[in-house]
This record gives structure tokens, C-alpha cells and sequence, in this order.
């Protein structure tokens, strides 16, 4: 039981020592001044509740796994300093000389020139605008073709033919005015807006393929009912990742 008691209180000692001395040792490799607001922070620079870590905390962690003693260092400091952790844009050092926090994606330097008003050409590009326009025209067209199929109407067909023209041509500025909008607003190439780049090339690639065999006239083959049904989904897709991105 005493040996228990022991352990016990040998490990909240060890806490109590350890804790603080990472919080001093990243203070002295990065500079952080004890008046600021950083320093004011205290653990929550890298806890969230300690000892729950936040983002930048287990980028700490990470960083001092291998590091005897498990303090922070300016060299770890320099790699840290690289990194993004909470992923808003601005790298974990410049956070600190601005001094902001860098496990949280709202609180970052104002400095860098964020709207641009007054530009002939908004950030968007436009890319909102397009968007519609292959969305329904190729979602329509689907229909229209594998109705009209189904009926044995040419009237359904031609009228889903040009619905699928159409939306595929549309694609052209769609997927320009996107990518535009995507470097003026410094999208990065991961997660959602990775997926719904893949989605859109995807469905640029089956909605050509679908209008190249369509064109000279009706088409019987399951596959190409098989590509046009595919082409449908990648825009069906890439609207929908599209809109989770500017809808969340
Ligand atoms: C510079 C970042 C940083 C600061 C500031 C910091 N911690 Fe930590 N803390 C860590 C990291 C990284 C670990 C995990 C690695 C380790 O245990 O050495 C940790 C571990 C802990 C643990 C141990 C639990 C575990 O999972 O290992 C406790 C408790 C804790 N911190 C409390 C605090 C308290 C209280 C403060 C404020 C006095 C504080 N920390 C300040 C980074 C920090």
C-alpha cells in the first residue's frame, strides 16, 4: 500500500516537475517573451485540457519522442517551426512571432493581405457561377438518355444528347474558372478539395468519353450505358464534395 502511495505521488511529482520544464524549454528555444500573450497561455500552448494534448502539442510530442531529455530544443524548435499544426496557413513559427497561437486555426496574423477587394476578378473566379451549368445539363441528360432509352424515344434522346453536349462543354470554364479560384484562394491539395479535384478531372475525362461515342448517333451498348451512368455520378460527386467545401 505504501509502495503504491509512493508511486503515486513519485508520479505526480515527476509531473509536476516535467510538464512545466517543457513549457520553459520551448519558451527559451522559441523566443517567447514572458510578458506575451503565449506565455500567458501556459499550458493551453499545447494542451487543450492537460494532459490533453491539441494539435500542437502532439506535433511537440512528435517532436521530442526521440530527444533525450524531453524538453523542447532549438533545434526541434526549427523543425517545429516548419510545420503548420493547426493547419491555417501560417507555419507554426511565424505563429509565434506574430504571437498567435499555433494550435488554433482562427487566431493568426492579421498582417498578410487577406481580402482583395476592389479585384476585376474575384477570388472565386466565377467558378460558382459555372458550377450549375454541367451539374444539371449533365445530371439531366443522364436521365433524359436512359429514359428515352427505356421508352425507345428519339425525341427524350436527342433532348438528353444535348443536354449531355452541353453540360460537357460547360465543363471547359467550370473546371478553369476552379482551378483559378483555387490558387487565388491557396487551396491545398488534400482532403476535400483534393477529392473533389479528383471527382471533376474524373467526370471531365467520362463526360468527353460519353459525348466522343455519342456523337455520330444513338448508342445500344450496356457499356456505354455503364460509362454514362459513371460520367453522371463523378459530377454528381464532385457538386456534392464541392459544396461540402464552401458549405462545410
Ligand atoms: C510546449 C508545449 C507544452 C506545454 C507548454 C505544456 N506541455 Fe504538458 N506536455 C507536452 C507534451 C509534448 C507532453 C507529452 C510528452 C511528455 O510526456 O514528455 C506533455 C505531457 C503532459 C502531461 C503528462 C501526461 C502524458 O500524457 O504524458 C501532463 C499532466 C501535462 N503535460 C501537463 C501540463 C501542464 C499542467 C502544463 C502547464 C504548466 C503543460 N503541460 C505545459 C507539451 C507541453
Amino acid at each position: 500500500m505504501r509502495g503504491f502511495a509512493c508511486f503515486v505521488l513519485g508520479c505526480l511529482v515527476s509531473l509536476g516537475w516535467c510538464t512545466p520544464d517543457i513549457m520553459n524549454s520551448m519558451h527559451v528555444a522559441a523566443e517567447i517573451g514572458t510578458t506575451s500573450k503565449l506565455a500567458a497561455m501556459k499550458c493551453m500552448l499545447c494542451h487543450t485540457n492537460p494532459p490533453k494534448r491539441n494539435v500542437f502539442g502532439r506535433d511537440v510530442e512528435e517532436a521530442i519522442e526521440t530527444a533525450k531529455p524531453e524538453l523542447m530544443t532549438k533545434a526541434l524548435w526549427h523543425e517545429l517551426a516548419l510545420k503548420d499544426s493547426d493547419g491555417d496557413g501560417v507555419s507554426n513559427g511565424d505563429e509565434v512571432s506574430a504571437g498567435t497561437a499555433p494550435a488554433n486555426a482562427t487566431d493568426k496574423p492579421t498582417s498578410k493581405p487577406v481580402a482583395t477587394d476592389g479585384d476585376l476578378i474575384p477570388k472565386h473566379s466565377f467558378h460558382p457561377l459555372y458550377v450549375h451549368f454541367p451539374i444539371a445539363l449533365v445530371l439531366f441528360g443522364v436521365v433524359l438518355e436512359l429514359f428515352g432509352y427505356r421508352k425507345r424515344d428519339s425525341g427524350l434522346r436527342r433532348a438528353g444528347w444535348l443536354g449531355l453536349m452541353w453540360g460537357t462543354i460547360f465543363i471547359v470554364p467550370t473546371a478553369f474558372t476552379g482551378l483559378r479560384a483555387s490558387f487565388q484562394l491557396g487551396m491545398k491539395w488534400e482532403g476535400q478539395y483534393l477529392t473533389h479535384f479528383i471527382c471533376a478531372m474524373a467526370a471531365l475525362i467520362l463526360c468527353t468519353g460519353v459525348v466522343l461515342w455519342r456523337r455520330k448517333g444513338e448508342v445500344e451498348s450496356s457499356a456505354y450505358f455503364g460509362l454514362l451512368i459513371l460520367a453522371g455520378l463523378a459530377v454528381a460527386a464532385t457538386g456534392h464534395f464541392g459544396a461540402m467545401l464552401v458549405f462545410g
